[in-house]
This record gives C-alpha cells, structure tokens and sequence, in this order.
C-alpha cells in the first residue's frame, strides 16, 4: 500500500483543484442549479468538481472504492481503501453566491478515516488531519476550544434537507441550546464547521442526518484537533451514522444531557 504522504497529497491535490473550479463559477448568473428535492440543490459545478475526482483517484489509486454526492458509490464500508467525498459541502450557498462553503475529503481504511482534508477556497485554508498525526490549518497546529461551560460557549449547527417535515425536532432542540449558550451560528456546511471545532472558533457542533460525505473528513480533524466526536447518544462516531456531535471534550456531557433531556421530553 502506498505511504499515508501521498494519501494526503492526492487528498490535497484534489480539495484545492475543487476549490478554484468553485471560484472560478461563483456568482456566475449562467450557473445551472437543479432540485434533487425541494430545498436540496445540486449545480453543474458540484458535478463538474466530483467528475474532476473521480478521475484523479482512477488515474492515481485505480482500485481504490469511492463514495462521492453527486454519483454515489461505496454506501456500505467497503473492506480497504474507500475516498469520501463532497465536492461542494455548501452547495445552497454556493448557488446563492454566499462565501461559505468548502470541498471535503477523506480517506477511510476499512472504515476508519485515516487522512481529512477541507478546503475553503474563499478564505484559503485547508485544514488537514492525518489519523495520529494531529491536525493543521494551512500547515499550522490546530487545538479546539477551552470551554468549560455552556454559557460561554459558541455552538454550530445546521439542518437536514427534510427540515420542512420535521420543523418542531429540529428547531426545538436549537431552541434549547440558544436558551443555554452564548451564541448558536448555522453556516451551511458541515465540513466547515466541523473544521471550526478543531480550530476552536466554535465551541462545538450537532447535527442529525448527515451523509458520510459531510463529516469523515471533519470529523478526524476535529478528533485530532484534540476534540471528541460521538453520535447524539454520546455512541462511537461513524461516518456512515450520520448523526453528529463534535465537542471540545469539556462541552460533550453538558450537550449530551441536554439532548437526551429534550428527546426523553418528546417521548414522554
Ligand atoms: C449540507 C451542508 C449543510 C448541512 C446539510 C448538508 P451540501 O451539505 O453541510 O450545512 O446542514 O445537512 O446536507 O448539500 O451543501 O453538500
Ligand atoms: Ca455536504
Ligand atoms: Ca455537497
């Protein structure tokens, strides 16, 4: 198998060359935008950027599984190497011209994520993460947060395309949490914030119903960024779960509390 180095460089390779595809379209009145549902857009450049890809990891690692947004792939964990991949995590930002967004890959080794890498093209930083290497940002350390409290803490979140199905859940329990922390932001992409946690600009980050594409390679980079990320019942992490909440380490039982709170409330 190749040496974890060229991993990461293709990782970077690819992340970058996603990110001047996207600014080279940005704001651009003819960028086709499709509906893969009601609130759930997909634009030519999210496609052109995974085409873009999809072709360098056949050239490079041919017989490598990939599971990517805009054309599926590897949905169960395949045994050995698999890219993850999404080549706009923002994509309703994006099409609205919004600088907020970001390509985001990992590569996972019988489902564990070895190597993330996160570009935003818009502010150029990359954040990376070799597993058991730490995690940078253009080359710099990354530490999440101190906070030891909700009340001091700046928490993250964002929305699942069904929101419109399931406004009271959702909704509900951000209302519990802007009840209890300094602030609640929702950028729109979930790689990036994940990235923020492990940079300690936000406290922590949740979010339920989440594809693998979204936080494999957040999630790492969070991890060894020193952080803690489980599922919202405090479980292991999988990317495949979908479910997310990625901490500082000293906020995760506060949240977890909170959420087991509200969700025993609804059941009740
Ligand atoms: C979305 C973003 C957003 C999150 C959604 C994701 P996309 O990804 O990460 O922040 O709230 O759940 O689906 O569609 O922009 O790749
Ligand atoms: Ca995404
Ligand atoms: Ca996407």
């Amino acid at each position: 198998m190749a040496h974890p180095s060229s991993y990461l460089n293709t990782a970077v390779e690819a992340v970058t060359r996603a990110g001047e595809m996207m600014m080279a379209r940005v704001g651009h009145d003819d960028v086709r935008v499709d509906k893969k549902g009601a609130i759930d857009l997909v634009t030519e450049v999210d496609v052109q950027v995974e085409r873009m890809f999809r072709a360098l990891i056949a050239e490079r690692f041919p017989d490598h599984a990939i599971l990517a947004e805009e054309m599926g792939g590897a949905h169960e964990v395949p045994a050995g190497p698999c890219w993850v991949f999404d080549p706009i995590d923002g994509t309703t930002n994006f099409a609205h011209g919004l600088p907020i967004f970001c390509a985001s890959l990992a590569l996972e080794i019988d489902g564990v994520a070895e190597i993330g890498a996160v570009f935003d093209p818009t502010r150029k930083e990359l954040f990376t993460a070799v597993r058991g290497g730490g995690a940078f940002l253009n080359g710099r350390p990354l530490r999440v947060s101190s906070a030891a409290d909700l009340v001091d803490a700046m928490l993250v979140t964002g929305f699942p395309y069904d929101v419109h199905q399931r406004v009271d859940e959702i909704v509900g329990l951000f209302a519990q949490f802007v009840g209890r922390a300094r602030a609640v932001r929702r950028l729109g992409s979930a790689a990036i914030d994940l990235c923020y946690v492990a940079a300690g600009r936000m406290d922590a980050f949740w979010e339920s119903d989440l594809k693998p594409w979204d936080i494999a390679a957040g999630a790492l980079i969070v991890a060894e960024a020193g952080g803690t990320v489980t599922n919202l019942a405090g479980e292991p992490f999988q990317s495949r779960g979908g479910h997310v909440l990625a901490s500082n380490g000293l906020l995760h039982d506060p949240m977890l509390e909170v959420i087991r709170e509200f969700r025993g409330r609804r059941l009740s």
